[in-house]
């Protein structure tokens, strides 16, 4: 981007950023996701960055987050309120896990070696969407309380928190027997009473307010033509920062706490753990979560993580994930604080819903029915955990109902592993150079023409045989005797052509994790097992190869034969050293050897008949063969004989050159392709036809007409106990 159009772009996105903002601060009216606001402000910190002399002092990046709102008296807080670091996924918990253990292993005491020895034991708590709230009790009482502000000062709303029934106006004093049943020293105990009759105790926690809650006022709100709360923890901030704490109590708010302060001592001096301090809360009169658990290491915290997730839905306030503390408050000082949150702690988020990227242009996917899809191409963007490159569009229709254009800023929505989707354009974000998305007039599969039915919405390939074909041959591409892509089923290639990923099988080789995960039913697991799975069959054998490009009437022994030809081809020529069947070979080779091949000469060789000779010469010389074979080379994927593989003058043992095998039946100690394998190897040749000249039928359990054909015919039919004997 240019400098005269990164000012275009950052004067739009402070106009977009602070009209949301004015919405709902002001308006109490949330015209974005929070998500996509943030996304939003993501871009525009980035580019400011690249041209720092376009900041500007009224820029949303130069607000200190939260301000105090001047309507409010300030709160100064006792120890800052400081913020947490996101995690989303397994990976980045084991990333800040393995930080943590780097920071450590420079302190020297009994207490860390014991941790990094055995591990830590972590505190998983649900984490709640409302606000956050500081309570300060003096001598026992509720004198103060603050909301976060800009974590050094607050706006003081004591009174209204003192409308929510779980907020205490006067701290419980626990009895010296509930103190000890804690575990707490003798020490602890007397010194907890004393701050309760003396002291200052401060609580912090979340204030909420349920989802029943929002629904019941909500109903009320629209009766009285009222607009609704857009949300919970809309209606938890818009109720305390209000001055008329009458609306608060409406509102029917409730406080969990999830932090205690005890005067100015560190956590850990006379409290041993979290998993005490939620226990000592509920002493003094708190709520706290139920929910929260000890867990032994990282297996137990991802146990903990996946239950919330999965119970989310049916929990009766909103949570956007789960914080993860050191239980051990001892290691909250040692850890300390980094930037703007502490080591010791980290939320453990769940995706989030949306984000906002640029629409870089349009595919159209072919489906079974011809139907045509259009599918976004995205500036790739994280939404939540997963990286996402491509968002469907539905039809047509949809990219006129939301007047998308290429080059367009989008927000993308993605929930679970749901394919991600378009759901608004922000409009005042364009440049002027955005173009018209218009509908493909031929076929991207086939080149076939593009129909559009009368009083339709979808626009269709008229070739019908267009979907079927591709989709076969790609499925014959990665099948056993070719490719051979295991657990690349026919039915995940069917997702990948029907969301438009993949068009012919050398689309398989440039697939990659954001193409991935912005399918259904693709979690970040599965994603990796495919691409590892890509990269190692980017190296085929050639006779896999050629019977996988699906050349009329090629079937594997064909193209093994055309293999040993190529072998001896490239040998001839010199491509690899004499002694040598480790080098590879480019898929351009094999073109050349293809070419080299006249009609002649084909039809010359006694294992290929004229039709057969026919079809591979139309094949080496057809113009979309050709431009699959160059799409092959371009993606990365070589061939590599085998070190087996039988090579004139090489010197393999060639004990059954020159005899015939048909397998029938099913073997006990070798697999059909693994019997295969072995002819192939020793020189032998395995057809699938029984005639007069088959040297051996080798049957097993269950061997159909070959073997009544081979005793007609006079065949040696050999068990595979002789067959192994022939091999062994
Ligand atoms: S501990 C350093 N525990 O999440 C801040 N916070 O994203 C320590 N939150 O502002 C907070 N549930 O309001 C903690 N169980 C929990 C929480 C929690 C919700 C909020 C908190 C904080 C925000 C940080």
């Amino acid at each position: 981007m240019t400098k005269s159009e990164a000012k275009i772009r950052l004067a739009k996105l402070r106009a977009e950023i602070d009209v949301h903002r004015y919405n709902y601060h002001v308006l109490d009216r949330e015209t974005i996701s929070a998500a996509a606001l943030d996304s939003l402000k993501n871009e525009l910190f980035k580019l400011e960055n690249e041209f720092p002399d376009l900041i500007t002092p009224d820029s949303p990046t130069q607000r200190v987050s939260g301000q105090p709102l001047a309507k409010f008296k300030k709160a100064v807080h006792s120890r800052p309120m400081i913020s947490l670091f996101d995690a989303f996924s397994e990976a980045d918990m084991r990333a800040w896990q393995e930080r943590n253990f780097n920071y450590l292993k420079n302190k020297e005491s009994a207490r860390v070696a014991a941790l990094l020895k055995s591990g830590p034991e972590y505190y998983g708590e649900l984490k709640l969407d409302g606000l956050a709230i500081n309570l300060r009790y003096e001598s026992g009482l509720l004198v103060q309380a603050a909301t976060r502000g800009d974590g050094q000062i607050g706006e003081e709303v004591t009174n209204n928190l003192k409308t929510l029934s779980s907020v205490p106006l006067k701290l419980r004093r626990p009895s010296q027997a509930e103190l000890t049943a804690l575990g707490l020293t003798n020490l602890a105990v007397r010194e907890i009473l004393k701050l309760i009759d003396f002291g200052v105790i401060e609580i912090r926690g979340e204030a909420i307010m349920t989802k029943a809650t929002l629904a019941s006022l909500n109903k009320k709100y629209s009766a009285a033509g009222k607009a609704p709360l857009a949300n919970t923890r809309n209606g938890v901030a818009g109720s305390i920062r209000q001055l008329d704490s009458r609306i608060s109590a409406e509102r029917k708010l409730e406080f969990y706490a999830y932090d205690l302060l005890l005067a100015d001592y560190e956590r850990g001096q006379y409290l041993e753990t979290r998993a005490q301090a939620d226990k000592l809360a509920n002493l003094f009169g708190f709520k706290t979560l139920k929910q929260n658990r000890v867990c032994r290491g990282l297996e137990e915290i991802s146990k903990f993580y996946q239950a919330v997730e999965e119970k989310r839905e049916t929990l009766p306030f909103e949570i956007d994930g789960t914080v993860v503390k050191f239980n051990d408050l001892k290691m909250w000082p040692v850890l300390g604080i980094v930037g703007k949150a502490p080591r010791y702690m980290m939320a453990y988020k769940f995706s989030a819903a949306q984000a906002t990227t640029i629409v870089k242009s349009i595919v159209w996917r072919v489906g079974r029915t011809g139907a045509l899809t259009p599918i976004a191409l995205l500036e790739p963007v994280k939404v939540g955990g997963a990286l996402i490159g491509r968002s469907t569009l539905h039809n047509f229709d949809e990219i006129k109902r939301l007047d998308l254009r290429l080059g367009d800023t989008v927000i993308i929505e993605r929930s679970g592993d749901v394919i991600p989707k378009v759901i608004a354009v922000l409009k005042k974000l364009r440049s002027g150079r955005e173009s018209k998305i218009v509908a493909p007039r031929v076929c991207p599969m086939c080149g076939g023409q593009v129909i559009r039915d009368e009083g339709k919405v979808a626009y269709r390939c008229s070739n019908k045989r267009c979907y079927a074909v591709n989709l076969r041959q790609i499925i014959h591409f990665v099948s056993k005797g070719a490719a051979d892509f295991a657990g690349l089923g026919p039915k995940l290639i069917e997702q990948f052509m029907t969301e438009g990923l993949i068009k012919d099988a050398a689309d398989l080789y440039s697939l990659k994790a954001e193409d991935l995960l912005s399918l259904e039913r693709f979690a970040e697991k599965k994603v990796t097992n495919v691409l590892v799975l890509i990269t190692e069959r980017r190296c085929l054998e050639p006779a896999k190869f050629i019977y996988g490009l699906g050349i009329r009437h090629v079937g594997e022994e064909n193209a093994n034969f055309l293999a040993a030809k190529f072998r001896a081809y490239v040998f001839k020529n010199s491509y690899v050293s004499k002694n040598s069947a480790e080098d590879v070979l480019e898929i351009s080779d094999l073109i050349k050897f293809f070419q080299s091949l006249s009609l002649d000469e084909l039809e010359s060789f006694t294992d290929i008949g004229p039709v057969v000779a026919q079809s591979i010469y139309d094949f080496s010389r057809g113009v979309a063969s050709l431009k699959l074979l160059a799409k092959f080379q371009a993606s990365g994927l070589r061939l590599k004989f085998k070190s087996a593989d039988r090579v004139p003058g090489l010197g393999q043992d060639n004990k059954l050159s020159g005899l015939s095998f048909v397998l029938t039946g099913t073997l006990n100690s070798l697999t059909r392709e693994e019997a295969k394998d072995k002819i192939r190897t020793l020189g032998g040749q395995v057809k699938e036809n029984v005639a007069q000249d088959t040297d051996y039928v080798v049957f097993g359990a269950n061997s159909g007409s070959k073997y009544a054909k081979a005793k007609k015919l006079g065949v040696k039919i050999i068990n595979e106990e002789e067959f192994r004997a022939l091999i062994s």
